[in-house]
């Protein structure tokens, strides 16, 4: 690894920093880049601080036996990721081992000349909240390193910007008096320069690609970095009561040569709404410049990569690149006052980005997008032409994160459907508080818009006020026929089947957690077809049972793939028995899936304990996991004649062996 283009010094990072003379090197654990983007703002506000620039590395890249030759007047920070059940990030589990061994440091020596500072991201709905930050921290500070302010702990589950935001003001005021570190050294620095390009290879330019690959159509394999167009052949709605619709999607993967397994997530790239894309166009007065070729450099590699192919142009950036749908960030809200039309509103931006509580009741809880709080600060009516605001593209670029594919539990198994990927998923639209616009989200909308294309309905069907997206893509290669298509990968996961059915499986998930269970289910079913033609009528006599626990709120409602149980149960021969929880049924006392596994709990306590069985849950991560959680605990503490607690230690027992598997959503 070379230290961002300079000299290369290899796995060496204390040589990187005496070569460039840097005092700051950045580690981050990161696993789908937040923790990055939080490593690179530490990065970029010491800059604009104290006038320091820094090494922003992936801990992969570096090996940490010279951590006690790190100079004295330097700092290492680590901003790192917890996963799931308290796990490293995949590119810190090196930094982790080696700090959890007997760490042998090249002078021999411990580490008491090392300064460091901790930020956390982590999710406190998981019994191991922040287990990797804490358990670095501890390390560091037992081999006699020292911290330097508090540890930061971000919480996703409430407000990881909040928290980041209370805990970085601290923590450098802390550097400042230990560190000796001078404010005001940096100033207000720009991360990027954006050229309008006056002549351009129009092919050259992207329009929405999301690789270089796609921009030329040369061939390969398709992966996150390349995603591949998928065609949307079937969409449905499987529901639709008024206030909730759940769309099934359909993804021809067809001579894509993508493969999948039963449990992987796929990754849908969308794109931003029409709305949004004008909006922010018309707010930066850019609506008449939307097709203008431009290109965007880093002024410090280092710091900031340009986060999106290039050159593009500007309404291309806000449809495909950036995430202008996300709620406005509070500290975005001071930097752009000085770029105010009015005096009024740089008062309300500058106070905004101070004032917490403010900032909260005025755009935090209505979940107000950047463009909406510019126009809220210059006094414009939601409907009207915005006041221009002349802040410089960079700082847009700077100050917006990259727009991300959004991830859902494939509903579909290979053995059934080798050509196409399944997707199950509830259409997210939500008041945030009465009166406040309603939200819709990105993801699930531009499903929702695909679907309705797909069947040739389009927006005659769509609520008022629901976002209407821009399908074509780039060069109109995403119109294939009559059909759409939308870039996917795909993630693979842990959540996975045993090989032999004859283990008995044991799935919890309410709503459309039932995802990727039918995905399971298929599996089993294109199993049993196969021993049944190979051993005849009773080859499932020896498989173990097959138990979905399901929910939802009304068997005429919302009953998700309501038609296709009894097929699957059937062609399992009676081992596969559904257990429906039906919490609003007319005229019947509310029930949950808990209720149900605890009726069952003697047989389903047996299957897990004696027949070794495998147990799964999937869907929402707070309350519903938590509960199935506790009453699994009391049935294997029953099944091994224990205590509760005997049941909590077979519990996590299960987690270790990877026998108790969970695909949850916050
Ligand atoms: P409810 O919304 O009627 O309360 C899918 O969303 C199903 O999961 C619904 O029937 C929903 O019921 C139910 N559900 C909501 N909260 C739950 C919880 N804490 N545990 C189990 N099921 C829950």
């Amino acid at each position: 690894a070379g230290l961002n283009g300079a000299v290369d010094t290899g796995r060496d990072f204390v040589a990187g920093l005496n070569l460039t003379g840097k005092k700051i090197v950045i580690f981050y654990g990161s696993q789908t880049g937040t923790a990055e983007d939080y490593g690179t703002r530490i990065a970029k506000e010491a800059k604009a601080r104290f006038g320091l620039s820094s090494l922003v590395c992936d801990p992969e890249d570096y090996d940490f036996d010279n951590l006690d030759t790190v100079p004295e007047d330097c700092l290492v920070v680590f901003s790192l990721a917890t996963y799931g059940e308290g796990e490293p990030t995949d590119n810190a589990v090196q930094l982790l081992e080696f700090l959890k061994e007997d760490p042998q440091f090249s002078n021999g020596g411990d580490l008491s000349n090392l300064r460091y500072v901790v930020f956390g991201l982590g999710n406190s709905t998981y019994e191991h909240f922040n287990a990797m930050a804490r358990n670095v921290d501890n390390r560091l500070t037992e081999l006699g390193a020292k911290r330097i302010g508090p540890r930061g702990e971000g919480d996703d589950d409430k407000s990881m910007e909040e928290d980041y935001l209370a805990w970085k003001d601290d923590m450098f005021a802390a550097l400042q008096a230990e560190m000796g570190w001078e404010e005001g050294a940096g100033g207000d620095v720009a991360d990027f320069e954006v050229t309008e390009l006056s002549e351009v290879d129009q092919a050259k330019v992207y329009l929405g690609e999301l690789s270089a690959r796609a921009l030329s159509g040369t061939r390969g394999v398709f992966d996150a970095k390349n995603p591949y167009a998928a065609p949307l052949i079937k969409a449905e709605e499987l529901f639709e009561d008024g206030e909730r619709n759940c769309v099934f999607a359909e993804f021809d993967i067809t001579d894509s040569g993508i493969r999948y397994q039963t449990g992987d997530h796929v990754g849908v790239w969308p794109v931003n709404p029409d709305r949004e894309v004008e909006r922010m166009l018309s707010v930066l007065g850019l609506s008449d410049k939307r097709d203008q070729a431009i290109e965007v450099k880093s002024l410090d590699p280092a710091l900031a990569k340009v986060p999106f192919p290039i050159p593009t142009t500007y309404e291309t950036m806000f449809r495909n690149y950036l995430d202008i749908s996300a709620p406005a960030s509070r500290q975005t809200m001071g930097a752009f006052a000085k770029y105010a039309p009015s005096d009024d509103a740089r008062a309300m931006l500058e106070r905004l980005g101070s004032d917490k509580a403010y900032f909260h009741d005025q755009v935090g809880e209505k979940c107000l997008r950047l463009s909406e709080v510019l126009m809220l600060a210059a006094g414009d009516a939601p409907v009207a032409t915005p006041t221009v605001w002349s802040i410089p593209v960079d700082r847009i670029i700077g100050a917006l994160p990259r727009l991300q594919p959004r991830y859902y539990s494939i509903s579909s198994s290979p053995k059934l459907y080798p050509n196409s990927i399944h997707v199950t998923a509830v259409v997210l639209k939500y008041d945030p508080v009465p009166g406040a616009n309603r939200v819709f989200g990105v993801g699930t909308n531009y499903l929702l818009n695909l679907k309705q294309a797909a069947n040739g309905t389009g927006p005659s069907e769509r609520e008022e006020g629901a976002p209407v997206y821009h399908l074509e893509g780039p060069r109109g290669k995403y119109k294939k026929g009559v059909h759409y298509a939308a870039p996917i990968h795909v993630r693979r996961s842990n959540f996975r089947l045993p090989t032999s059915p004859k283990v008995p499986i044991v799935m919890i998930g309410p709503g459309t957690g039932v995802a990727p269970f039918r995905g399971f289910i298929q599996d089993r079913v294109a199993l049993a077809r196969k021993a049944k033609e190979k051993d005849g009528p009773d080859a499932l006599k020896d498989w173990g049972t097959i138990d979905l626990f399901y929910g939802c709120r009304r068997s005429t409602w919302d009953f998700l793939y309501k038609a296709e149980w009894d097929d699957y149960a059937r062609e399992l021969d009676g081992k596969f028995r559904m257990h429906t929880a039906l919490s609003r049924e007319e005229g019947q006392p509310k029930v949950y899936v808990q209720q149900l596994l605890r009726d069952e709990g003697d047989r389903i306590g047996k299957a897990l304990v004696q027949d070794k069985g495998y147990a799964y849950i999937c869907g929402d991560a707070g309350n519903m996991a938590k509960a199935v959680e506790r009453e699994l605990a009391t049935i294997l503490g029953r099944a091994k004649g224990g205590s509760d607690e005997d049941g909590e230690k077979e519990l996590k027992l299960l987690k270790d062996r990877n026998r108790l598997l969970l695909d949850p959503w916050l």
